[in-house]
């Protein structure tokens, strides 16, 4: 069993190649299928819905991973859970009912997460930490591929890890943006398990499975 989980987002894949893409990020043993979901307002880039959802759900059977980058997200559990969502993550900026929207999610039977953009402070999902599956840091400004990863984000990951370990809780610490080989160990090193990749896995110059393996290899000597 992986130590580490690897979540490529198909937000940099080949979207008219999708079907082909996923098999190999399955083939090169992604562990979950990353979807970011942006709606041209909670951030300022516009993406794919649950059409693509359930695309994706006929042809993988990897658990899929939506990560909602919208306004009023609540409205869009249900599409997004019959559509063959497996977890489905919403942002604490865009939930002023985020104990209820995190219910709902369970109560659809789904895995529960929440993000924090890079100036969101830790303690902003302390009430909620029991209810999740994942903490999702962002490393990056959401709302595209391939930006550097934020350095300063890195004591946020400590302080969360910490904060889960101290409390005895079970949420897995997710990061998401500018994941490379490079900065993957760092993000380790501080504590998160769960890694998003788009443009390092399915930008790879050698391929997707490439991508993949040279994540995991990296992460393989970062310490635990
Ligand atoms: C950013 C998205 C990320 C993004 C990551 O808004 O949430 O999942 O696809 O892209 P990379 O790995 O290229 O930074
Ligand atoms: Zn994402």
């Amino acid at each position: 069993m992986n130590r580490y989980l690897l979540a490529p987002s198909i937000l940099s894949a080949d979207f008219a190649n999708l079907g082909d893409a996923i098999g190999e990020a399955e083939a090169g043993g992604a562990d979950w299928i990353h979807i970011d979901v942006m709606d041209g307002h909670f951030v300022p880039n516009l993406t794919m819905g649950p059409v693509v959802v359930e695309a994706c759900r006929r042809v993988t059977e990897l658990p899929l991973d939506v990560h909602l980058m919208v306004e009023r997200p609540e409205d869009l559990l249900r599409a997004f859970a019959q559509a063959g969502a497996d977890h489905i993550t919403v942002h604490i900026e865009a939930c002023p009912h985020i104990h209820r929207t995190l219910s709902d999610i369970r109560d659809l039977g789904l895995k529960a997460g929440v993000a924090l953009n890079p100036g969101t402070p830790a303690n902003a999902i302390s009430e909620v930490l029991p209810l999740v599956d994942t903490v999702l840091v962002m490393t990056v400004n959401p709302g595209y591929s391939g930006q550097p990863f934020l350095e300063e984000v890195v004591q946020k990951i400590a302080t969360l890890r910490d904060g889960r370990d101290g409390r005895g809780l079970g949420a897995r610490i997710q990061v998401d943006g500018g994941i490379t080989a490079q900065t993957a160990p760092r993000a380790a090193e501080a504590g998160a398990e769960v890694f998003v990749a788009a443009s390092a896995v399915f930008g790879h110059p050698e391929g997707i499975g490439a991508g993949i393996r040279e994540l995991r290899q990296a992460l393989h000597s970062a310490p635990a």
